[in-house]
């Protein structure tokens, strides 16, 4: 009988439980997931995103108002027909993409008790096989495909994978940090310049204790292992159970393969912060065709005019 857990990585776990606070009262009813980025929920992008990697089965842990989620990726007869009539099909062809995007799966955190716990919810679907955990709120952009390069380091080396980018010394208290080996081993790739053993982790050190600029970002590809580190996980920083905790178990201990972190330099938008947020909707309605040109002119004027001041 083939090893589950020796084998490929077909789902995908997104996390949209959090309470979403920094971007109150927007987020009071509406998860923060649901958002617009130019004309898109930030949430389609992450699941777009997980498929264009090859993992079209994906769970969403979701928590209070979860409905506005779901109902985004599924049908909306009466739309669909009110677009029919018009003879609308282009915006028709859009509404219908969220529906066919993904085979969809849900289930309830109930207490955001933390990022760790989030992924714990997700133990019953993902079963002993490995697999993603992409943040509802953290978004990559298309042109840079991080998700296959830590899938790859995966199939390569087995264990668990984390997303890692450099960040100005002073703002690595926000993130969890990595403690990393770059040694180079032989018949092997890691220790280059961007892919690299995770000796240790920490949540949000004090600037002064961080063992380095690298910061933990919103994708993991996991071994199904992490599930019985989580249950032995005790609450860590804030009260929560977090993930960072677990994979420092896992990273000290080897216990569940090793864990390897790839050094992203692409473009990466954290949209569950305002001003991030606004950057992020700025900088791809730019590059957008239908909308950049006029934008782009509008933006040159606005900041050549004081900024409308
Ligand atoms: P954040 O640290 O951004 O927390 O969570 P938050 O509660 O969503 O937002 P703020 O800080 O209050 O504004 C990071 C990711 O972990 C998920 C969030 O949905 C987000 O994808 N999360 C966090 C959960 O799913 N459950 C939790 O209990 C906590």
């Amino acid at each position: 009988m083939t090893d589950p857990a020796a084998g490929p990585v077909t789902k995908a776990v997104v996390t949209v439980a959090g309470l979403g606070t920094r971007f109150l009262p927007a987020t009071k009813a509406t998860p923060k997931e649901m958002l617009p980025v130019v004309d898109k929920p930030a949430i389609q992008y992450v699941v777009e995103e997980a498929v264009a990697a090859g993992l079209d089965d994906v769970l969403l842990v979701t928590g209070r108002n979860k409905n506005a989620i779901e109902n985004h990726f599924d049908r909306n007869w009466e739309l669909e027909a009110a677009l029919e009539a018009k003879g609308d099909l282009e915006r028709l062809a859009r509404v219908r993409e969220t529906v066919v995007v993904a085979d969809m799966h849900y289930t309830r955190q109930g207490d955001p008790r933390g990022l760790g716990h989030a992924v714990l919810c997700a133990a019953r679907h993902v079963g002993d096989a490995p697999f993603a955990v992409l943040l509802g709120d953290d978004l990559i952009d298309p042109r840079d495909p991080l998700l296959t390069t830590m899938l790859d380091v995966r199939t390569r080396h087995g264990g668990s994978v984390v997303a890692l980018m450099r960040v100005p010394a002073d703002q690595i208290n926000l993130y969890g940090c990595a403690e990393v080996d770059h040694t180079p081993r032989e018949n092997d790739d890691t220790g280059t310049d961007d892919i690299v053993r995770v000796t240790d982790l920490v949540e949000k050190p004090e600037v002064a204790d961080a063992p380095s600029d690298l910061a933990v970002i919103g994708r993991y590809v996991l071994d199904p292992g992490v599930f019985d580190v989580l249950r032995k996980t005790s609450p860590g920083r804030g009260g929560e159970i977090q993930l960072t905790d677990a994979l420092r178990t896992m990273a000290r201990s080897g216990d569940h393969g090793p864990v390897h972190g790839v050094v992203f330099e692409g473009r990466r938008y954290d949209t569950g912060d305002r001003l991030e947020y606004l950057k992020t909707v700025v900088r791809l309605a730019c590059d957008r065709e239908d909308l950049g040109p006029d934008l782009r002119a509008w933006l040159k004027d606005f900041v050549g005019a004081g900024m409308g001041g």
